[in-house]
C-alpha cells in the first residue's frame, strides 16, 4: 500500500506510543525526517540526549556509528537504525587493530577517537570526542602525545590550537567535506564578498583557512540563527543544516559552495523507513557485552570531560 506523507507521519505517532519510542535525527537528515524527530542536533547533542532517555526504544535517524553510540550509552534500550546500509565511510577508515598497532608504536600516548568510528575502535581508545567538544576534551588530557583517529582534518585543526600537544594523526577523512576544495570557497567569496564563511572542521586546511567561523553543525546553525545579524553565508558543511536554519530565518541567503555537500548515507533515511523501523522493530543495533563494556568507557569519559 502506498501511504501519503500525512499517513506515514500519523502512523509513526501511533507506533511511537505503542512501542514507547523516541525518535532522534542528526541535522544532516532529510528535512522531513528532522520534522518527525523528537530531538535533532549534532553528534554531541544527540549523544547527551540518548544517554538520558526514558523511552524503551530509540530510533536513530543518522548513520550506523551514531546508533551504535546510542546503544553504548544506553545498553538497556532497543536502538533501531531505520536503514541498515546507512554507514559512514570515514568510520570504516580505521580498525581496532590499527589503533592497537598505533598504541604499540606510541606507548606513552593517549588514544582518542572521533565519535565517527566503530564500536571496536572506541573500545581501544581512552576517550571519544565530537567536533563540538574535541578541543575541550583533548586539552584536558594529561598526556602530551595523543593518537587521534580517524579524521586527519579535525585532528590537524585541533593540533594547531594546542601546540603543547603532539597529535599523531591517522589518515582518515570525511568523503563529503574532503571533496570541497579551496577553489570552491575562493570562487564563492569572489561572487559574494559580503557573505560570512562558516565551515565544519571536517573540511581540509585549504577550506578552513578562509573560514570566518569554524564549528560543529550545531555551532554553524546557532551562528546563523543567533549570531551577528547578517544576510548571506557561505556554508562549508553538509546541506542538511539548511532546514533548521531556514525554519528560524527564512530570509537569510545560504550558499553551499559545491554540489558535493550532500552525504548520501545521511540522506538514505526517509519517513517511510522510520515507519517501517517502528512497525517491524528493525534494524536493531546488537553489540556484544564485552565490546559494550569497553567502548562505553570512552563515550562516558567524553561526557564527563565536556
Ligand atoms: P557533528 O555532528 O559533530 O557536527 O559532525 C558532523 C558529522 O559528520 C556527522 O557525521
Ligand atoms: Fe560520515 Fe561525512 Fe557523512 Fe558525516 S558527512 S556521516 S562524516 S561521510
Amino acid at each position: 500500500m502506498n501511504m501519503s506523507l500525512d499517513q506515514i507521519v500519523a502512523g509513526i505517532q501511533e507506533l511511537k506510543k505503542e512501542r514507547n519510542a523516541v525518535i532522534v535525527a542528526h541535522t544532516y537528515q532529510q528535512g522531513e525526517v528532522q520534522e518527525i524527530a523528537d530531538k535533532t542536533g549534532d553528534s554531541y547533542a544527540l549523544s547527551k540526549f540518548v544517554s538520558n532517555v526514558e523511552e524503551d526504544v530509540i530510533v536513530f535517524c543518522g548513520v550506523r556509528f551514531m546508533a551504535e553510540s546510542a546503544k553504548l550509552l544506553s545498553p538497556d534500550k532497543t536502538v533501531l537504525l531505520p536503514v541498515e546500509a546507512a554507514g559512514c565511510p570515514m568510520a570504516n577508515m580505521v580498525t581496532g587493530e590499527d589503533v592497537r598497532m598505533m598504541k604499540k608504536k606510541h606507548p606513552n600516548a593517549a588514544a582518542v577517537c572521533y565519535i565517527n568510528s566503530t564500536a571496536e575502535v572506541k573500545a581501544e581508545c581512552d576517550v571519544c570526542v565530537t567536533s563540538s567538544n574535541a578541543l575541550k576534551v583533548i586539552s584536558s588530557i594529561k598526556e602530551k602525545d595523543i593518537i587521534f583517529v580517524p579524521d586527519r582534518n579535525l585532528g590537524s585543526y585541533i593540533a594547531k590550537q594546542i601546540p603543547e600537544k603532539n597529535i599523531i594523526l591517522w589518515d582518515g577523512y570525511c568523503i563529503v567535506h574532503e571533496a570541497l576544495k579551496e577553489k570552491d570557497i575562493l570562487k564563492w567569496k569572489q561572487l559574494r564578498p559580503d557573505a560570512t564563511v562558516l565551515a565544519h572542521p571536517e573540511c581540509n586546511t585549504g577550506v578552513l583557512n578562509h573560514a570566518d567561523f569554524i564549528g560543529s553543525t550545531k555551532a554553524i546553525i546557532d551562528y546563523v540563527v543567533s549570531g551577528p545579524d547578517q544576510k548571506a553565508y557561505i556554508i562549508a558543511t553538509e546541506k542538511g543544516v539548511e532546514h533548521p536554519i531556514k525554519k528560524v530565518k527564512p530570509n537569510v541567503e545560504l550558499f553551499f559552495p559545491s554540489s558535493c555537500l550532500l552525504c548520501v548515507n545521511m540522506k538514505k533515511t526517509g519517513p517511510i523507513d522510520v515507519y517501517n523501523a517502528l512497525n517491524e522493530m528493525k534494524h536493531e543495533i546488537l553489540l556484544g557485552d564485552e565490546i559494550i563494556k569497553k567502548a562505553r568507557r570512552s563515550l562516558e569519559r567524553m561526557l564527563e570531560l565536556s
